[in-house]
């Protein structure tokens, strides 16, 4: 039976921060935060967002038709709102869904929806009648004034997992690869993450390899076999180290048509910055939109998360992919700049580890979904329109 990707679609907030001008605030070459760093915008998170708006924003863009179909949510999260209850079930809510509908939260870092994916595949395999909405939803936050800042970011990305899927086919062989590892985390009393850059980005391209390394001895397959890797792009220089750690300074076409994946990949990641979960399905929506790439062709993906767990899996595009997917080009465009004094309040408005009770000025946003506040440490979550 053939499984995979259905549709995907992508959301993030109305908001953005130019680079040039955070690299003015913080007295930094601005060379180094769009060349050195790979990008050029960061979305801004206003307090009325987060993680389950921003899941509702993006699956409410899957025709309703086939969100009536779906059996089980499964939100990917590393910007839980609960300690207890799964993200999932507010979504599921704020879309309307039936009650007769499974819902769950996972998390490990930026890895949980590939874990999602590959859980939705077993689920259609047993039944295969079944639509799984698999949401990756995440607000990257390491602090003003940190190394970490200018990698900040967030939004959601929606995927239904579904038999004879329209976009992706999954293939069956992938290599998951776990270690206990401290290279970035966020202990239960911070809303920031803690991080060793360097070594995170170390620790990134050795388990790129262990994985697809492993993947070449299990099946024999070279680059050959693809006409592209995507990315887990917590930054779009992280991809280039990565796929450089494998290339070196080959030139031949297979290098160059590797080359020319990967920067289609990096199209949107550049302009909102790290997703955490969501960011590996951004860059493969973005190859999609942007690259040359065909029905048939075969891409490998790897997916990487803090702490640490990464996999690589492959899949081939199915004919005629293009009209499943969301094109957000323009919903980037008509995004609103704002300076780095007003990302500096909006940062600090942030609900986080708050118990006290607040109700947010809503007057500025045309988001569908909003978090209007917290009553009796119950958020207050609303659909508009
Ligand atoms: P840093 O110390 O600010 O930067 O840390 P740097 O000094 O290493 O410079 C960065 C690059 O800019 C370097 O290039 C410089 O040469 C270059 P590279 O050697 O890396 O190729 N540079 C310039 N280029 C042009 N003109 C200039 C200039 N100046 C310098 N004038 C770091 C950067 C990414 C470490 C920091 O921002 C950070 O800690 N970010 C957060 C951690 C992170 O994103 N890690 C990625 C791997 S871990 C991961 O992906 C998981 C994650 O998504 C979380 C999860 O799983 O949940 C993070």
């Amino acid at each position: 039976m053939k499984i995979g990707i259905d549709r995907l679609t992508f959301a993030t907030t109305e908001l953005y921060l130019d680079l040039r001008d955070l690299a003015a605030a913080r007295h930094v070459d601005p060379d180094k935060y769009l060349m050195g760093i790979g990008q050029s915008q960061q979305a801004v998170i206003p307090p009325t967002q987060d993680a389950v708006t921003l899941a509702a924003q993006a699956a409410a863009k899957i025709p309703a038709a086939e969100l009536a179909q779906v059996s089980t949510v499964i939100v990917a999260t590393e910007s839980g709102v609960d300690n207890s209850k799964a993200a999932a079930l507010y979504v599921k809510q704020l879309l309307g869904l039936s009650d007769f509908v499974r819902t769950i939260e996972l998390k490990e870092a930026c890895y949980s929806a590939t874990a999602g994916l590959q859980f939705a595949k077993g689920l259609v395999a047993l039944h295969p009648t079944e639509k799984i909405l698999v949401i990756a939803s995440d607000i990257a936050r390491y602090g003003l004034q940190t190394g970490g800042e200018v990698t900040q970011g967030g939004g959601a990305v929606a995927m239904v997992v579904a038999k004879d899927p329209r976009v992706l086919e999954l293939e069956s062989t992938s290599v998951a690869f776990s270690q206990d590892v401290m290279d970035f985390w966020r202990p239960l009393y911070r809303s920031e993450a803690l991080v060793d850059g360097k070594y995170s980005t170390q620790v990134y391209i050795d388990f790129f390899q262990a994985c697809w390394q492993r993947y070449q001895q299990l099946t024999g397959a070279t680059l050959d076999d693809f006409a592209g890797f995507l990315f887990h792009l917590p930054f779009t220089k992280m991809g280039k180290k990565a796929l450089a750690s494998e290339l070196g300074d080959r030139d031949d076409q297979v290098a160059q048509r590797f080359w020319a994946v990967l920067q289609a990949s990096q199209v949107y990641s550049r302009r909102v910055g790290n997703l955490y979960t969501g960011s590996l399905y951004l860059s493969l929506l973005s190859a999609l939109n942007h690259g040359q790439l065909q029905a048939g062709n075969r891409l490998g993906l790897f997916s990487y998360g803090s702490g640490a767990e990464g996999e690589f899996l492959t899949g081939r595009l199915v004919d005629g992919f293009a009209a499943a997917l969301e094109r957000p080009d323009a919903m980037l465009d008509q995004r609103r700049q704002v300076s780095v004094a007003e990302y500096e309040t909006l940062f600090n408005q942030h609900l986080g580890l708050q118990s006290q009770d607040c109700t947010f000025d809503l007057s500025d946003s045309q988001a569908p979904f909003v978090l209007a506040g917290q009553q009796n440490h119950q958020r207050q979550y609303q659909r508009r329109g």
